[in-house]
């Protein structure tokens, strides 16, 4: 099952608005007869994608390990279990069921009334953590949301005299970038668009753009701003009542909430339209609100070992008591180059 999660994790990124799959077949003796992941959305889903490796796509009496239920619906491909049990696999080993109702036990019962042995619940945490994207889009609508930012050891994202290019060194960007050919988008306020026009691409080798995504109230954004003409066609979050614009991208108008768009609102606007993890990168008034309305589910900051005494915090507004800070709760620290990045989740 470990080893399905890895295959699985290849397409990070690539797979929504499905899941990300892995598969192994094994033999009765252990041995390794074939591997498979899902590669992205409306391709082979990672049983066929296995299977497709066995001479006539045959593994009479062998285990299948794969770390979500097998389909039983025909989707943009037929379904999964008829080419599992057209397999003769004799044992299937699943890590969770697949709670989209088009699934959901299905495919598991299908499996067994046909006589396989279905064992579940294999390293069940594991296999929740690497589709937690996909999981929370089910339950509630809205994509994952992770906050990035790159910080001195204050915790300033730029220093008093407004220059915030580089606090961090050449690896943490690198890594940076490596999140944003993780995530299916990248958002920004219109704060940090107009300060720095950022392009919001992927820059590594054999990376991927996330879609952009802008939220900018008012649609001041000119069809001049870089991430117009850097890559993907960007989606714009604004008012309902926002003044029309010709703009390269796609306006997606939502109401108006404190401090600018409903974000909760622009959130599900993206899972509709198959957005299942939002890399947010900034600047300091949203990563506020998105605190405030509870919708940070992460926060990846890239510490500097720099002090600035002063300048712009990562998160923004008026300062909060001790009593009512925002909780979070720390899941790793590595070093990258010469900074640290953290990672934390909700508490
Ligand atoms: N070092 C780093 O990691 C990093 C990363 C990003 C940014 N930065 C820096 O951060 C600075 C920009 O930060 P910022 O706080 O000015 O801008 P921001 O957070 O990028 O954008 C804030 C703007 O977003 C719009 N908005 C729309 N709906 C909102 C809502 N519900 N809540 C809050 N804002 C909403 C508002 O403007 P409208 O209503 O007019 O649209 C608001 O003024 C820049 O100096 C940039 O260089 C640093």
């Amino acid at each position: 099952m470990r080893r399905c999660l890895e295959l699985a994790r290849q397409a990070e990124g690539r797979t929504a608005p499905n899941p990300m799959v892995g598969c192994v077949i094994v033999s009765d003796a252990g041995e390794t007869l074939a591997e498979g992941f899902h590669r992205a959305a409306g391709q082979d889903h990672a049983e066929v994608d296995a299977l497709r490796k066995l001479p006539d796509r045959r593994a009479p009496g062998a285990t299948m390990v794969v770390n979500l239920e097998p389909c039983n619906h025909h989707g943009r491909t037929p379904p999964c279990t008829d080419a599992v049990l057209r397999s003769g696999v004799r044992r299937v080993i699943v890590g969770m069921v697949d709670p989209n109702p088009i699934v959901a036990g299905m495919g598991l019962d299908r499996l067994r009334a046909a006589g396989v042995e279905v064992v579940l619940g294999v390293e069940e945490a594991a296999c929740r953590a690497l589709n937690a994207p996909y999981l929370l889009a089910l339950s509630e609508r809205r994509p994952l949301v992770t906050v990035k930012a790159a910080v001195s050891l204050d915790g300033r994202v730029a220093d008093a005299f407004g220059r915030s290019q580089w606090i961090t060194g050449e690896a943490a960007r690198l890594e940076g970038h490596r999140l944003r050919d993780r995530h299916d988008a990248v958002m920004v306020g219109s704060g940090t668009l107009f300060a720095d026009d950022p392009s919001l691409n992927t820059r590594i080798e054999g990376g991927r753009d996330a879609l952009p995504v802008i939220v900018d109230t008012q649609l001041r954004v000119t069809p001049e701003a870089r991430v117009m003409r850097a890559g993907r066609r960007p989606v714009v979050l604004c008012a309902q009542d926002a003044p029309d614009r010709a703009l390269p991208a796609d306006v997606v108008r939502v109401p108006r909430a404190e401090g600018g768009v409903d974000l909760g609102a622009g959130l599900r606007a993206l899972a509709a339209r198959g957005v299942h993890s939002v890399l947010v990168e900034g600047g300091a008034g949203l990563n506020r609100a998105l605190l405030s309305a509870g919708l940070v589910d992460r926060l990846c900051l890239f510490v500097a070992p720099k002090v600035l005494a002063g300048g712009l915090g990562f998160v923004g507004g008026a300062p909060i008591p001790l009593a009512e800070a925002y909780r979070l709760r720390h899941v790793d620290a590595r070093p990258v180059g010469e900074d640290l990045l953290i990672v934390l989740e909700r508490a």
